[in-house]
């Protein structure tokens, strides 16, 4: 992690159904953490949920309910700006000004590219654009620090050549050159699969067993987790190479509940009890937020929060655009 002080934040979740307890552990915590160390910037980010073709009223949904969420985690609207990309049309317009910044050859190498246009029925060209859009939406806040999980480590190194590229070009501080902030994987950068270890918990995993999602019943929560893969032998011990399943459900417990991995270590013989209160400390974090998560259904309460947010993105995201489009050559628009 840096050592640079943290002046601004700058994060984004896509809305898609099912928040996992991967993207809270790995990101979502550290958004709740940050915002009262720095000005915050958390962003729904609907843009980029497009790349794969969405049902439009279900976008709409996921949309609101990821905003739901940030609020039920702890993050606290008064503090940090929560707002939805689409509502700032500065993120579309700078990514346009980040993809002709960027190099075919680079976005070529991005392993998410290469992983998800596998995967993908249709690969659109916003899918490969992708990394342009997030160079674009860290870059327009002058953002010092981004709280992500591991894997979006390259698109983040992106970022900071597309930042470095166009300082050198222009010869000065253009754009500021963002620092990731990813936890190391035994802090939850790296949470994965309950069911297949050596790969990270994911939405799209077609096992419903390897994903918990953050609104999963307690009981569902205990039912996954009972099923999780262990290893071989009953010793508690955090080695991710030979014990990945056990190692995962350690760091897991670690973050749920306050205890070093040493600890955990040595208060467990055998995977029994262990497994159990991996379970409890699991539903000890989630219960709260999915009551907080109900709480704020009334109509209108989240779409009030994100109409302030947009007000205050666009405020900040508008002149540092102004300010590319200028070192670009754009011609200012004058009005009549
Ligand atoms: P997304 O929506 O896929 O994931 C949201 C966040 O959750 C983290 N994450 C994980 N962390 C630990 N373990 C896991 N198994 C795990 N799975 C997901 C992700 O690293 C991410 O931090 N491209 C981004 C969204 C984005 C963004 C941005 C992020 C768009 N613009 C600007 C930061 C800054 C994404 O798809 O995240």
């Amino acid at each position: 992690m840096s050592t640079r002080p943290i002046k601004t934040v700058f994060s984004g979740m896509q809305p898609t159904s099912g928040v996992t307890l991967g993207n809270y552990l790995g990101a979502m915590r550290n958004f709740v953490k940050l915002q009262h160390e720095a000005k915050c910037y958390f962003c729904v980010v609907d843009l980029h949920a497009l790349t794969i073709p969405k049902d439009p009223a279900e976008l709409r949904q996921n949309t609101l309910d990821m905003a739901r969420t940030y609020v039920a985690a702890g993050i606290d609207p008064k503090v940090a700006t929560i707002f939805v990309q689409s509502h700032v049309p500065a993120h579309a317009e700078m990514s346009w000004l980040m993809e002709v910044s960027s190099y075919y050859g680079e976005l070529q190498r991005m392993t998410q590219f290469k992983d998800k246009a596998a995967k993908a029925e249709v690969v659109t060209t916003g899918l490969f654009t992708y990394p342009a859009l997030m160079a674009a939406d860290i870059l327009l806040y002058d953002t010092t620090h981004v709280p992500v999980g591991d894997d979006q480590k390259q698109h983040l190194e992106l970022t900071r050549d597309i930042a470095v590229r166009l300082n050198n070009r222009f010869g000065r501080e253009l754009l500021v050159v963002p620092e990731p902030y990813i936890p190391p994987r035994e802090a939850g950068g790296r949470i994965m699969s309950l069911q297949e270890p050596t790969q990270k918990m994911s939405k799209s995993d077609t096992n419903e067993l390897g994903t918990i999602y953050l609104m999963d019943p307690p009981d569902v929560i205990r039912k996954k987790i009972k099923r999780a893969v262990t290893d071989p032998g009953r010793e508690v011990r955090y080695d991710p190479e030979n014990k990945p399943g056990v190692s995962n459900l350690m760091v897991i417990l670690s973050l749920c509940s306050g205890m070093s991995l040493e600890e955990i270590s040595e208060r467990y013989d055998g995977y029994g009890q262990f497994k159990k209160d991996v379970a409890e400390a699991v539903v000890a974090v989630l219960e709260p937020l999915q009551k907080r998560f109900k709480e704020l259904s009334e109509p209108g309460v989240i779409e009030e929060i994100l109409a302030r947010g947009a007000e205050e993105a666009e405020a900040v995201a508008t002149p540092v655009l102004r300010r590319v489009q200028d070192a670009l050559g754009l011609l200012p628009r004058r009005r009549p």
